[in-house]
């Protein structure tokens, strides 16, 4: 039966919950590059994975936590999704100086359209409003559409656009 919302658990990941992240990461990696392959193209898995994991490990850190923010979604006893958020000081000419980014959202492919990307990135905009940032932004590939659309779903609308130009 398909859980709802409600009911998918969402909680502040922890060191265990890396291989999990590594994995789903990697999914989200390898969709991105079918993509665009030149600007998304990775490096070999294996390089990735480590590069990837140890960076992840770093964010870990008691002193990175204070702006960088991993939840998990646990389905059938096993991590399912993740989220990373980070906090972003802005320079001090704007009104709003602090904003909550959304880094990375994924949600492993057996499990999509069950609630697990809204429920995580809610989840972490209630852990954002509970360190005092009420504003979140981030960016999204411009041939994503699902994830254009669970973005739209959630009130997040378009502020820029970023572009690019590949010579080759
Ligand atoms: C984008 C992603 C995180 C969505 O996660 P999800 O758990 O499937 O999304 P949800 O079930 O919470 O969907 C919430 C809403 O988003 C929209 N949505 C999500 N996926 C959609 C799809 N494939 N088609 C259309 N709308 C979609 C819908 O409005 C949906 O609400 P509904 O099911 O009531 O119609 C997931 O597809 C994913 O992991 N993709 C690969 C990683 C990725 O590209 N991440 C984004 C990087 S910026």
């Amino acid at each position: 039966m398909t859980p709802t919302p409600a009911l998918i658990p969402v909680r502040l990941a922890q060191p265990a919950d890396l291989a999990p992240i590594v994995d789903i990461w990697w999914q989200l990696s390898i969709e991105h590059e079918v993509r665009d392959p030149l600007y998304w193209g990775l490096a070999p898995e294996r390089r990735c994975r480590e590069v990837y994991r140890t960076w992840k490990e770093s964010l870990f850190s008691e002193e990175a936590r204070a702006i960088h923010i991993h939840l998990v979604a646990e389905l059938d006893g096993k991590v399912v999704g993740f989220v990373h958020g980070q906090i972003i000081e802005r320079p001090e000419i704007f009104l709003v100086e602090e904003m909550g980014r959304v880094n990375e959202v994924a949600v492993h492919r057996d499990y999509r359209r069950r609630g697990v990307g809204r429920t995580m990135v809610l989840a972490l905009e209630d852990e954002l409003a509970a360190r005092g940032i009420d504003h979140t932004h981030l960016m999204v590939d411009a041939d994503n559409p699902d994830a254009e659309a669970l973005y739209h779903r959630l009130g997040y609308v378009t502020r820029e656009h970023h572009l690019i130009k590949m010579r080759r």
